[in-house]
């Protein structure tokens, strides 16, 4: 099942250069209040520092990353990939062809496309930003920051920055093949969580949301969050996982993630011996993958469809050009014809030995 992740992301790329959502592919969404802790939770699974993060609305747009594992000696990604060298980790944007090896570079390019397209001064935008991050450390999963949600304007935000939060999150969430991933502060009153209220309004059987808890740490003296994490308070069908993520003063002292891990193992070992093995990052991340392979398995069969269907009004789209149009357009359409076709055969387990990069015949799309 594993190969129908890295499948699932090259479709999403086609898909985003053809400018089409027509087809609603399976990812992980993140949902909270501003601040809760979304984007640290996404940079503990990566386990690097890459993404704005901090007090105030800083995510001001989606940014659908794309973690891709590479094994140390070198895969089939890598090789596909230009000017990597001997870096184990590395990232691309969608927006630009160069190769990033640096992260404090990454969160640099992000903020720099943040500005471009939702302004300088807090605005928000809708339009999204893709990034791809391969690994070693990674599983292989699609994520999407989302900003938090929020109530009051403020610099340049417009009066109804609330709504419009709102509708990008719900946009995000609605898609009935994304897994919600419901992010609430422990130091919060999770009675009023706001991820999980909008989570039960597109998904009121709860099969595809998972309630994250951050902010262990920071609980008053004499009280815990036992009673949250069995479910006791709001109980949430595919688990509440309790999590313990960089401070702000850990994000100023350049805290090493591997510190963080074991910082958090201790802390869980100490505060929940019972229930220690059943929260955290580590444990979060193999949740999340299980539950996405899962999830793609359930969504194959529509996809199959929708995918179907597409391929033949972009064949017959193909056919009314003429032949003799060879042009870029052409080359994407018959891209998204060559993958349909493998993906469907992978789909129905004809050809589960096929690599992406042969689904493209080593052709490259340029943005
Ligand atoms: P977002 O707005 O939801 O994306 O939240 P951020 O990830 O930007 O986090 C907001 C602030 O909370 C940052 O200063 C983080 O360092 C801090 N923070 C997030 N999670 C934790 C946690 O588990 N413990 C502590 N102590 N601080 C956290
Ligand atoms: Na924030
Ligand atoms: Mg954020």
């Amino acid at each position: 099942m594993e190969f129908l992740i890295p499948l699932i992301n090259k479709l999403q790329e086609v898909c985003t250069t053809v400018g089409t959502d027509l087809i609603q592919l399976p990812q992980i969404v993140v949902v909270g209040s501003q601040s809760s802790g979304k984007s640290s939770v996404l940079e503990s699974l990566v386990g690097q520092s890459f993404l704005p993060r901090g007090t105030g609305i800083v995510t001001r747009c989606p940014i659908v990353l794309q973690l891709i594992h590479v094994s140390k000696e070198g895969s089939d990604y890598k090789s596909e990939e230009e000017g990597t060298g001997d870096y184990d980790e590395w990232a691309r944007f969608l927006h630009t062809n160069t190769v990033f090896t640096d992260f404090n570079k990454v969160q640099e390019e992000i903020q720099a496309y943040t500005n471009k397209i939702a302004g300088s001064n807090k605005g928000v935008s809708s339009d999204a930003l893709y990034l791809k991050v391969y690994s070693p450390k990674v599983v292989n999963l699609t994520l999407v920051d989302l900003p938090g949600l929020t109530k009051v304007p403020v610099g340049d935000q417009p009066e109804d920055i609330e709504i419009q939060v709102y509708d990008l999150v719900m946009r995000y969430i609605s898609n009935p093949n994304s897994i919600i991933l419901a992010i609430s502060s422990a130091n919060t009153d999770i009675a009023t969580s706001e991820a999980l209220k909008l989570a039960r309004e597109v998904d009121p059987d709860g099969n595809r949301t998972l309630a994250v808890i951050t902010k262990l740490d920071l609980m008053d003296t004499g009280t815990d969050a036992m009673d949250v994490l069995c479910g006791r308070v709001i109980p949430v069908k595919l688990g509440i996982i309790g999590v313990v993520n960089r401070s702000q003063q850990d994000i100023v002292n350049n805290k090493k993630f591997k510190e963080v891990l074991k910082d958090e193992a201790l802390f869980l070992q100490r505060k929940y011996p019972t229930l220690a093995s059943q929260n955290g990052t580590p444990h979060l991340s193999k949740t999340l993958n299980r539950l996405l392979l899962h999830h793609i398995r359930k969504c194959l069969p529509d996809l199959k469809n929708r995918i179907t269907l597409m391929s033949t009004q972009f064949q017959s789209l193909l056919n009314s050009l003429g032949e003799d149009v060879i042009d870029k357009k052409q080359t994407l359409l018959q891209i998204i014809t060559k993958f349909s076709s493998a993906y469907c055969s992978a789909i129905d387990g004809t050809g589960k030995n096929i690599e992406t990069s042969e689904l493209f015949g080593g052709a490259r799309i340029s943005y």
